[in-house]
């Protein structure tokens, strides 16, 4: 079932470039994703610093939606500590696969 959403995703974002977009990459995402699953992957999971936060499944999420949260976790609109610290240490390149990776269009 994750495996084909996972090729699923992989076409999409192969079949339907985004105009001046970053292309993501579905691949890359999912080597890239060693940092996150840590949190993002536990169902149920609440991360207790800075204060007891239900860690949202971002699996299966629009990649548009995973994308601008984490450009805005980057820029500081978005104010969670600890997801902007990772934000900060991802490229355009990064946040485009791990949304291809994440998400679904
Ligand atoms: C230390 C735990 C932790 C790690 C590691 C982590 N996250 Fe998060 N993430 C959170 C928490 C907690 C939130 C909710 C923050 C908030 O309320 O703004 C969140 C929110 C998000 C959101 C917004 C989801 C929504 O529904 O609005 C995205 C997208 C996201 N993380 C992606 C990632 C990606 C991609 C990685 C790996 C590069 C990552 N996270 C690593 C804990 C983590």
């Amino acid at each position: 079932m994750y495996r084909k959403m996972l090729i699923a995703a992989g076409f999409a974002a192969a079949l339907i470039p985004l105009a001046g977009a970053v292309e993501g990459s579905a691949d890359a995402g999912g080597k890239k994703n060693s940092m996150c699953i840590g949190c993002h992957a536990i169902p149920g999971y609440k991360s207790s610093f800075p204060s007891v936060y239900q860690v949202p499944m971002i699996k299966g999420q629009s990649a548009k939606y995973i994308e601008s949260a984490l450009e805005a976790y980057r820029k500081g609109d978005r104010s969670h500590p600890t997801m902007r610290a990772i934000a900060q240490g991802l490229s355009d390149q990064d946040i485009a696969d791990l949304a291809a990776y994440y998400g679904t269009r």
